[in-house]
């Protein structure tokens, strides 16, 4: 492979996916812990370990999981340069939204923590989906290619 990774480029594309892979596992699950959280009793044993739970899963797997994501990815879009063609700049934009949303689930965790209950159980399993459509979206331009 041409580009300064050389023959790197593929372990680092592997990376690259894996940590997307575990990205998205978190984006899934927090906003399903937001869901029973709420069915809990505010200032309850359960309350409270739901906050702690939502934390250390923000910790540990979301925010490094992105980081690295991005890292490796950005890694990639060097080597094989931003010409690559209209599929890569929609597919960056639709990152930017998706990490848009991941500041917005940070928000809601830091509220639900601080005692705001104000958005409904069936509000987070909506908003529970939005990380499957954009996951459909970026992998059929990633690998079907449409332009
Ligand atoms: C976080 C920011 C991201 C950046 C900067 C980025 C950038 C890139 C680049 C430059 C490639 C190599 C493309 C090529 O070899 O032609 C790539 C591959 C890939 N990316 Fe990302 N990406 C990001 C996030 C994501 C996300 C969120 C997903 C899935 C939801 C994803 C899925 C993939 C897949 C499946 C491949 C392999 C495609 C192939 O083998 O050609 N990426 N990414």
């Amino acid at each position: 492979m041409e580009g300064f990774l050389g023959g790197a480029y593929l372990w680092v594309k592997a990376l690259h996916i894996i940590f997307v892979i575990f990205w998205m596992a978190g984006m899934f699950m927090l906003p399903r812990f937001f869901a029973y959280h709420v069915e809990s009793v505010a200032g309850s044993d359960e309350d409270a370990l739901w906050i702690e739970r939502e934390a250390r899963l923000m910790r540990i797997i979301i925010n490094p999981a992105m980081m690295v994501a991005w890292i490796a990815g950005l890694a990639l879009v060097a080597n094989i340069g931003l010409g690559a063609g209209g599929g890569l700049h929609a597919k960056l934009l639709l990152v930017l939204i998706l990490s848009g949303f991941h500041a917005v689930l940070s928000r809601w965790r830091k509220a639900l923590a601080a005692g705001d209950r104000s958005r409904s159980t069936r509000f987070y399993r909506i908003a529970n989906e939005v990380p499957a459509l954009f996951i459909i979206l970026v992998v059929i331009l990633v690998i079907v290619r449409p332009f």
